[in-house]
């Protein structure tokens, strides 16, 4: 506790250091252009770098074309480029990047589609470690998509980086098609601010089986009314997902066949804001729709083994949203479905031991068969369930629902964590 407090007034001042030095930076760059110097002044009128040489900003350009960066004499190396088009644009070929070497990010706003045939970045690998982010895009040119454009030389825009953002202000008016993934390798998919009306959606290449797409973490980093659909868990897509974090959204809804065709997920974190209001709204069907290929045999050793690779971990973290959510009794129709036939495991996170209850002990069976770092398991919030669980996997739910060391905890420290959720509420705007 004490930890916590200290770690809490320690970081105000740290904070607030921060954010002024960025308030700072931000209007430096944004005055006027005699106060900064241009590092770039052969690119006007479309292009300056008042950041400094390594930061391009292009806008008030009508198409790629009119942009020429050899125009800087020396090859220069870019870590920040920003494309602001004058009107919408399709994002192909006549963007010529001569003249400069790419070397962290990549910035577009105003795009109505991306041309699957042409790759700007094509001398770029997921080496490079490239991160591509798209704003106040609206996505609404329908552009071919048929898997005869996949041929030797086929490579999409998105195999050239290695993480890609659909941030904030865009809209998906059309279909995105699938093979902008194709032989894609990203260790991050970012989208931000999905809502039911407002998501990225597909269209369908049903004679598709792959299209080697190894997406290692598909990030919602933001957003209110979060909902996660089946049409944005797009088989193909996402064939090899292997995480998906779920983090400071107000998630509003899982669909029930969201995940019903993603089969090699192995973590799914939650890190929500409303952790305790979205668990507590519904029976949480969803949870039906994970690992559905598997149906594990606990009691075949051979079994477990030859699946050790294939078990799903859900990581069930309320701290973002409620200190005092304790998997009591009550909440155990919110967990019903728990998928443990489909090798489905929970990891529970809390700042300090639970008892055991009805749900906990339903949550953490089998626990003992995770096949992974099982210690993963054992945190602060299980130890003494998962002891309790191996001497007397039997629990009568008639006990008291609610620790009372937890109740005392939540009456003493209720007032910090407020102060907590404060600061933490205002450090994010
Ligand atoms: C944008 O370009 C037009 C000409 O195409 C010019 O008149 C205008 O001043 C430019 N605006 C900015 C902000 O540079
Ligand atoms: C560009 O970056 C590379 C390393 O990434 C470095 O070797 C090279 O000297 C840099 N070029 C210039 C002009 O700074
Ligand atoms: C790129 O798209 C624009 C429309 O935004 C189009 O006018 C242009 O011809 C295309 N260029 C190439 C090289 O495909
Ligand atoms: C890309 O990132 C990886 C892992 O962080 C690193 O090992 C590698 O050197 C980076 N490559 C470049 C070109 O910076
Ligand atoms: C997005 O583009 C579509 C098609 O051009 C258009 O109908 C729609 O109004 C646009 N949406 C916004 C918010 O501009
Ligand atoms: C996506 O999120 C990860 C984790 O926060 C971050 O490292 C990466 O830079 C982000 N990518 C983009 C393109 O914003
Ligand atoms: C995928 O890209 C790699 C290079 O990153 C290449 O070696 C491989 O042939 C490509 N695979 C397909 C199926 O195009
Ligand atoms: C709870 O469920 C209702 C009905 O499905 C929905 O309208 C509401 O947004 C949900 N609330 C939260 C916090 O998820
Ligand atoms: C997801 O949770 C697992 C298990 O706690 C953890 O090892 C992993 O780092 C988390 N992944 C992300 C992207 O947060
Ligand atoms: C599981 O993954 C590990 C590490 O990648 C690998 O060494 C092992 O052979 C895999 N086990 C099975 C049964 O596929
Ligand atoms: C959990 O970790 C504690 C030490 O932190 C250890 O004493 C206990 O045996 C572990 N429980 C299990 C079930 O592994
Ligand atoms: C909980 O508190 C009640 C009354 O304060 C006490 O009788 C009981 O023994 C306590 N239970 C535990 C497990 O500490």
């Amino acid at each position: 506790m004490l930890f916590v407090l200290c770690l809490f007034f320690v970081s105000i001042p740290f904070s607030i250091t921060q954010t002024s030095q960025t308030t700072i930076r931000t209007t430096a760059t944004t005055k006027s252009t005699t106060t900064r110097k241009n590092d770039c002044v052969q690119l006007s009128p479309y292009c300056t770098c008042l950041g400094g040489p390594e930061y391009i900003y292009c806008n008030n350009f009508t198409s790629f074309s009119q942009l020429d960066f050899t125009l800087l004499g020396e090859k220069r190396n870019i870590t920040y480029i920003t494309f602001v088009p004058k009107q919408p644009l399709i994002l192909n070929n006549s963007l010529n990047l001569n003249g400069i070497e790419l070397k962290e990010n990549v910035v577009f706003n105003n795009i109505v589609g991306i041309d699957l045939n042409e790759n700007p970045f094509i001398k770029w690998t997921p080496k490079d470690n490239l991160s591509l982010q798209f704003f106040s895009s609206n996505f609404s040119q329908l552009m071919p998509c048929d898997k005869n454009l996949i041929n030797e030389n086929f490579k999409p825009i998105f195999s050239s980086f290695k993480t890609i953002l659909f941030g904030y202000r865009n809209i998906y008016s059309a279909q995105l098609c699938p093979l902008l993934f194709y032989n894609s390798s990203l260790s991050y998919l970012n989208i931000s601010d999905l809502t039911y009306s407002g998501q990225p959606w597909f269209s369908d290449l049903r004679e598709l089986s792959t299209i080697h797409s190894k997406i290692d973490t598909l990030l919602i980093p933001s957003g209110q009314n979060t909902r996660i659909t089946k049409s944005l868990m797009n088989r193909l897509i996402f064939e090899n997902l292997k995480t998906v974090l779920i983090s400071n959204t107000i998630l509003q809804k899982i669909d029930d066949d969201a995940f019903s065709d993603i089969f090699n997920m192995r973590f799914l974190n939650f890190s929500i804001v409303n952790f305790e209001k979205f668990f507590k709204n519904s029976t949480n069907k969803w949870m039906q729709s994970l690992n559905t290929k598997i149906r594990v045999d606990y009691s075949n050793p051979e079994w477990l083994n030859a699946n050790q690779n294939n078990s799903l971990l859900v990581n069930l973290n309320p701290l973002y949203s409620s200190f005092f959510f304790y998997f009591t009794d009550e909440d155990y129709e919110n967990f019903q479905y728990f998928p443990h036939d489909n090798f489905v495991f929970a990891r529970i996170s809390m700042l300090y031991p639970l008892k055991c209850s009805k749900t906990m002990n339903f949550l953490l069976k089998n626990f003992e068969q995770y096949p992974l770092d099982l210690s993963n398991l054992n945190t602060t919030a299980t130890y003494e369930c998962l002891a309790n669980l191996l001497t007397s996997p039997t629990y009568s739910s008639t006990l008291s629902t609610t620790p009372n060391s937890s109740i005392k905890l939540s009456e003493n420290f209720k007032f910090i964590f407020s102060l907590i959720f404060i600061y933490f509420f205002a450090i994010s705007i």
